[in-house]
């Protein structure tokens, strides 16, 4: 049975590791503001990462951002590098929880869930690197299980609002549904929007070794999926979308892997049906589609080599027509933008056998919210941990390595997103 021990044997509810990092100063932020909704109403935490004087700046500037002076003094700065382990567990050993914000996780993540299993905390990232959150399950699940920790990937904007909205959806639907696809869409303001090049760098690597995803989940052993009811229709790799009023394309993010495999542990774990998903997202007119398949066509030869991957890092303006940016978006830029989810469901009423015939019942709902990089992850992820930390018996029997679907799916996490600006609603 996993615990999560809030009593004081650990200073820290939370240690934000990475709070340096673009996300992390933001993470950081969002902590600040949400100590009241720690258990018992509070909330102790902590910063860390490798460089104390960045850390030291980044509470100033929280100070100076949500008027609280106290922040340049009351929070402690822990001292830990990835690439030193002992420092690791010196930082675990301090925490219930450890917010790792320090990606891309490929390169830096093993080292964090290792220390979190072995010094028994509990832990939470912003990965949406496929090939990093399903290679922890398979060297992580059993040990983390053995010391009852939860290490949660994938709990910001990857993929929350996906895989909460998929188990959201299921939950309002009056009967079995079978089949969901989503529809993705972005704004920004008249200041326009970027993303900071520390997921541009995270995407890089990840497409350049997308051939070891395939063997990695072989290792697994998995049967596929059950298909219940009439079997979802693929869509081409570039349509028009009704549904949104523009062209969309298959969503090329980790939101379809994360929520087959919540799907596939909410079957084995308490027999649920699996909800088949397709994930898309919207590209606007025929102005963004040219855009579009010339910065593909350059990232899918460079990211190839070496040199081309270097280059695609040296100039990420350049080569996403201004999509990634070294210096990412402003705070003016972040309060204009928003993004939404529109879930088209279909299944078979109550009493209806899906095994029979065609499904007699749809279902839409929204999943939206602010910017997703900098103000809906840090969100998503901070209420992830507050879930942790109040809703222990509604969690997982037992520790493991998990999607936030499969942590959360019996808890009020999509309460407490509502009532931080991410919106779930049936329509
Ligand atoms: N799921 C989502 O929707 C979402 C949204 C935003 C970000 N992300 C992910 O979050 C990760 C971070 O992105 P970012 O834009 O914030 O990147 P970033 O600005 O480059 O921040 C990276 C952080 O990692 C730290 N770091 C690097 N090497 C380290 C080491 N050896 N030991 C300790 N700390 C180390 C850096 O510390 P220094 O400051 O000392 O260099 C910095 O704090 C990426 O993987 C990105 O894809 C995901």
């Amino acid at each position: 049975m996993a615990k999560v021990d809030t009593s004081s044997s650990r200073p820290y509810h939370i240690v934000i590791f990475g709070a340096s990092g673009f996300t992390g100063q933001f993470v950081v932020e969002e902590v600040a503001r949400t100590v009241s909704e720690g258990p018992n109403g509070t909330l102790t935490w902590a910063v860390a990462g490798r460089s104390p004087q960045k850390l030291d700046k980044v509470l100033e500037q929280a100070a100076g951002t949500l008027g609280k002076p106290e922040l340049r003094t009351a929070v402690e700065v822990i001292v830990a590098d990835v690439g030193e382990p002992d420092s690791l567990a010196a930082m675990c050993k301090q925490a219930v929880i450890v917010l790792n914000c320090v990606g891309p996780y490929r390169f830096w993540g093993e080292p964090v869930v290792k220390a979190c299993v072995e010094n028994g905390a509990h832990c939470i990232d912003i990965c949406g690197e496929p090939q990093f959150l399903e290679s922890m399950q398979l060297n992580y699940d059993s040990q983390a299980a053995d010391k009852g920790v939860y290490i949660v990937g994938a709990c910001g904007f990857d993929s929350i609002p996906a895989d909460m909205g998929v188990i959201y959806t299921r939950d309002q639907f009056k009967g079995t549904l079978t089949a969901l696809e989503s529809f993705l869409t972005a704004s920004t303001g008249p200041e326009g929007g970027s993303i900071n090049d520390g997921t541009w760098k995270s995407a890089i690597y990840g497409f350049a070794d997308s051939g070891k995803l395939r063997s990695l989940r072989k290792k697994f052993g998995h049967k596929p999926l059950p298909v219940v009811g009439s079997k979802i229709k693929r869509r081409s790799a570039l349509f028009y979308s009704n549904e949104v009023q523009q062209y969309a394309v298959p969503f090329m993010g980790a939101d379809p892997s994360v929520v087959k495999r919540s799907q596939r542990f909410l079957l084995e774990e308490h027999q649920e049906t699996p909800v088949q998903y397709g994930a898309y997202a919207g590209v606007g007119g025929v102005a963004n589609i040219v855009k579009m398949l010339f910065a593909g066509m350059m990232f899918w030869f460079l990211v190839k080599f070496s040199f081309g991957r270097d280059l695609l890092i040296k100039y990420p303006e350049f080569f996403s027509f201004g999509f990634f940016s070294k210096d990412g978006p402003t705070r003016k830029q972040m309060e204009g933008s928003s993004f939404k989810f529109a879930f088209y469901g279909e299944g078979y009423t109550e009493g209806q056998d899906p095994s029979q015939g065609r499904p007699n019942a749809k279902i839409r709902t929204l999943v939206q919210g602010p910017e997703a990089g900098y103000v809906a992850t840090p969100i998503a992820m901070v209420q992830a941990a507050i879930t942790i930390l109040n809703e222990p018996t509604a969690l997982p029997k037992k520790g493991g390595v998990y999607t936030p679907g499969a942590t959360f799916a019996k808890t009020k996490l999509v309460e407490r997103l509502n009532k931080h600006g991410i919106q779930f609603s049936v329509i």
